[in-house]
């Protein structure tokens, strides 16, 4: 990709980038596709460097911004943050030093949630660093009146599905174990990290059938192709777009599992 100016017409034919701390954004690139079809899209995965959720605010706004940085430098025209950690991070500091470019990032799902039912009980499974941030808590605090919200951190599930363990006992035991403790009650729960969301029929086995799940994947597609339409950059092509997945990762392995993953989501 070369640079172009931003007030370049052929603007609107430049990829949509999707970025993750690894494989978790894949399962938002599927709402993507179906929504905007003739987009191309570059998806980064910052495996090398993943779990975000683990390092200190701080280090996640650094990862986010160089790859950030990197993918706006090779001509993207909008950046999606598939990563509920590096939104709350550093989605407020990316916007400011790029204010010409639209960035989107998550938003969980919890208002969908809190109107799902009479004051539920919500269970947000969130990484440890979403968890602690500010913009988790400012969401709950003013949903407060309409549902009671449990935060439960994931220690090791961002891991797993990195190794791509989306099934099997290994990672029906580790999801159980962080669960359990908090299904008594709940009515629904909410993905707040996107990589949980490869793992969402253990999730659903795990919880049972009468306990709702909801995700900000469509959400968060719905927002970018408003906020194309809005900057005058959805695509002009007639063509079906492309996808290009790329990804910090040394392991030999890592585009198999990432192009097992999407393939997986792109089926739902
Ligand atoms: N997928 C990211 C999220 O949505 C976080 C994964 C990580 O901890 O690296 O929060």
């Amino acid at each position: 990709m070369k640079k172009k100016p931003t007030n370049d017409p052929n603007r609107r034919r430049d990829p949509v980038a999707v970025f993750d701390s690894g494989v978790g954004g894949l399962s938002v690139l599927p709402e993507l596709v179906r929504r905007m079809p003739r987009e191309d899209f570059v998806f980064f995965g910052d495996a090398a460097r993943a779990p975000y959720g683990e390092r200190t605010t701080e280090e996640v706004r650094c990862l986010a911004d160089d790859a950030v940085t990197r993918l706006i430098a090779d001509g993207a025209k909008a950046v999606v943050i598939a990563c509920n950690t590096a939104t709350s991070a550093a989605a407020g500091y990316l916007r400011k030093k790029y204010p010409d470019v639209p960035i989107i990032g998550m938003e969980p799902a919890l208002k969908p949630a809190a109107e799902a039912g009479e004051r539920p009980r919500v269970l947000v499974m969130a990484t440890p660093l979403t968890i602690r941030e500010e913009k988790l808590r400012a969401l709950s605090d003013k949903l407060r009146d309409k549902a009671e919200f449990v935060f439960v951190p994931c220690h090791g599930l961002v891991e797993a599905v990195e190794r791509g363990e989306v099934d099997g006992d290994g990672v029906l035991s580790l999801v159980t174990e962080i669960l359990a403790p908090h299904l008594p009650g709940a009515d629904s729960i909410v993905l707040g990290c996107t990589h949980y969301a490869h793992v969402r029929d253990v999730i659903a086995e795990v919880a049972g059938p009468d306990v709702l799940i909801f995700d900000g994947a469509a959400g968060t597609a719905r927002e970018t192709e408003r906020r194309l339409r809005e900057a005058d950059l959805l695509t002009d092509s007639e063509d079906k777009g492309g996808i290009t997945l790329l990804s910090s990762s040394r392991d030999p392995d890592y585009s198999r599992i990432m192009e097992k993953l999407l393939a997986g989501q792109m089926e739902k």
